[in-house]
């Protein structure tokens, strides 16, 4: 069915900064003293993890990984391909994942895997949204921006189709062709 798809603002760019900090000042403490290594999860880290590490006050390294999993535009199939891997050595540090959203729970439940095999100090993960609606795996971030209950949500990283990234708010959108 292809129809008018429609987006709600759902939290401000007020609202996110606010949190951001917050969020930012809690991490700061729990890493104080260390140089953990931040590390994003592409696409839809890159705005939020951008002010996330321009607030923490931490002599942090970034590094991404892009990640992808097959099937649909708008939900996670289960089968995660690292089509990027970490471009420097994890082992023996603390890690700091961020990412834009926990749905399923596949995507990070693979990669806690993954990157635990790599021998870090810790592995934790920091994600802007937790959808708990469609969760399937027992996926617990440690540092959650907000919680939803569900909706498809785009804006501030967020994407649908690579469209919508660039919002400075989070929006829900609704109407959209698959889902
Ligand atoms: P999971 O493996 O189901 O937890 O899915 C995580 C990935 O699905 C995220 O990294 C997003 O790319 C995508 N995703 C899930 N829900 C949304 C959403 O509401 N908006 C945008 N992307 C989403
Ligand atoms: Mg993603």
């Amino acid at each position: 069915m292809s129809g008018q798809s429609s987006i709600k603002l759902v939290f401000s760019p007020e609202v996110i900064q606010r949190r951001v900090q917050e969020l930012a000042a809690h991490l700061a403490e729990d890493y104080a003293d260390t140089e953990p290594v931040v590390l994003g999860v592409l696409k839809g880290c890159f705005i939020f993890m951008s002010d996330l590490v321009r607030r923490l006050n931490l002599p942090v390294e970034v590094d991404f990984v892009r990640l992808s999993s097959y099937g649909a535009s708008d939900t996670s199939s289960g089968t995660v391909e690292m089509t990027t891997p970490p471009s420097i050595s994890l082992e023996g540090r603390p890690v700091l994942v961020v990412e834009d959203i926990v749905d399923t729970g596949r995507t990070l439940s693979w990669l806690q895997q993954y990157l635990e095999s790599l021998g870090p100090s810790s592995v934790r993960f920091c994600v802007l949204v937790d959808k708990a609606e469609r969760r399937e795996l027992d996926f617990d971030a440690d540092y959650v921006g907000f919680h939803v209950p569900k909706g498809f949500l785009v804006g501030y990283g967020l994407d649908y189709d690579e469209r919508y990234r660039f919002l400075p708010g989070i929006y829900e959108i609704t109407g959209q062709e698959s889902s």
